[in-house]
């Protein structure tokens, strides 16, 4: 792995996974090199990444690009000499595929495409692909059992479907070209840099500055969560050793109903930043309408990477939750240009738009 293509690097998870990797490289025996290409969507903030340009130099560079260009694509595996791809570009958002899932379809299924005809053509088929995904592929649970890696597909959103397409367009490219592949399904992710459209980063803005927490249905929607650090070491041990052709869950052991995640938010804030007069920031939870198609509980057996690779989540949510909320706090320059949109036309300035 001495070029690695990373897609998204410049979204929630694609820039942590790059500052794990490239901060990490001495303990974790990283050496090579990585190319960052993304499209900068609403979601992809270079700002991300600040720093790491400069502090590691001649390791890094980014290249604004859009996945779903196959020419783009295949002169990128050229010209930077692409032996590994790690695939993070997607659009993410499941509320957003709802209301346009053109996009969805685009990049997510497209795009996905265009990178593994660009690895087929390329070093005779051998260049390493890692696949990015989710554990909503596999549906929603109800109260009992877990996600397994042989459980059947039954996605429901078009956020959902549109990544189960991505996974068997990936799973087909290895078994039919011989492609050396791996995916991971993993759980919901939170943690710093991610967007404020996803349940956690909203709540914790909201309630800082004292707007409605919008609950949605009865608010006993179960998620599994996982600090996004934990998922960046569990994407490289994969790429590392994972066994080629396979697939790992990845996931938290931390299931939690949203209510609770919330109340959990409020009452951390509440110690950390009293509000005015003291007031409790339970009192800003508002149930609001369904979202349609809503997964009742995700939860992951994730005992094939535990067993075969050795890894387990490092954080707890109550260690994850607090790092996660004093990051917003202190860095509210960044909230701040993500709300207002200010960060677009700094991204225009840079890359000369
Ligand atoms: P994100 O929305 O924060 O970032 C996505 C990145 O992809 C952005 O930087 C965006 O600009 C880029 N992108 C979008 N379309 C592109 C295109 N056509 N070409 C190039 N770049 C494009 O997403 P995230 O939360 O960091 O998720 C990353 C990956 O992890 C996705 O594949 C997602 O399905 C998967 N995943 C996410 C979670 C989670 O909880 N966030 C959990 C499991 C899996
Ligand atoms: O499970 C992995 C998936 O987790 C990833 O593949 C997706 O990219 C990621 O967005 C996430 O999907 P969810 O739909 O689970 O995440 P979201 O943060 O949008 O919502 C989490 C739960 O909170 C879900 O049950 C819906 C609910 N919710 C969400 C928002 C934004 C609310 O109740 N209120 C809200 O305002």
């Amino acid at each position: 792995m001495n070029n690695i293509l990373v897609t998204g690097g410049c979204g929630f998870i694609g820039s942590n996974f790059i500052r794990y990797l490239l901060s990490s490289s001495d303990s974790i025996g990283f050496t090579g090199k990585i190319v960052n290409i993304d499209r900068l969507t609403y979601a992809g903030n270079p700002e991300n990444l600040n720093g790491i340009e400069k502090n590691f130099s001649g390791r890094y560079c980014f290249v604004k690009a859009d996945i779903c260009d196959p020419q783009i694509v295949n002169k990128i595996f050229k010209k930077y000499k692409i032996d590994t791809v790690c695939h993070f570009a997607a659009e993410s958002h499941v509320d957003r595929s709802i209301v346009k899932p053109d996009a969805f379809v685009k990049t997510n299924i497209i795009g996905t495409f265009n990178l593994l005809e660009a690895a087929r053509l390329y070093r005779d088929s051998q260049v390493l692909f890692h696949h990015v995904s989710t554990d909503e592929v596999y549906g929603s649970l109800g109260t009992d059992g877990y996600f397994t890696e042989n459980s059947p597909y039954r996605p429901s959103s078009p956020y959902s479907a549109s990544k189960a397409g991505s996974d068997h367009l990936v799973g087909a490219y290895s078994k039919t070209y011989g492609i050396p592949v791996t995916i991971s399904n993993c759980s919901n992710n939170y943690g710093p840099y991610q967007f404020p459209e996803k349940l956690i980063p909203l709540m914790i803005l909201n309630a800082l500055e004292g707007k409605p927490l919008p609950v949605y249905g009865d608010g006993k929607n179960v998620r599994d969560w996982l600090y996004v650090k934990d998922h960046c070491k569990a994407v490289w041990e994969i790429m590392k050793r994972g066994k080629r052709g396979q697939t790992y869950n990845v996931g938290g052991r931390c299931e939690m109903q949203n209510i609770d995640v919330v109340k959990t938010i409020c009452d951390l804030l509440d110690t950390m930043v009293p509000m005015p007069g003291s007031l409790p920031r339970k009192n800003l939870i508002s149930f609001v309408k369904d979202r349609p198609g809503h997964d009742q509980r995700y939860a992951v057996d994730f005992s094939k990477i535990e067993k075969d690779l050795g890894w387990t989540p490092d954080e707890s949510f109550e260690t994850g939750i607090k790092k996660t909320i004093k990051w917003y706090i202190d860095n509210k320059g960044w909230t701040d240009r993500v709300k207002s949109g200010e960060y677009m036309s700094w991204i225009d300035k840079q890359y000369n738009l």
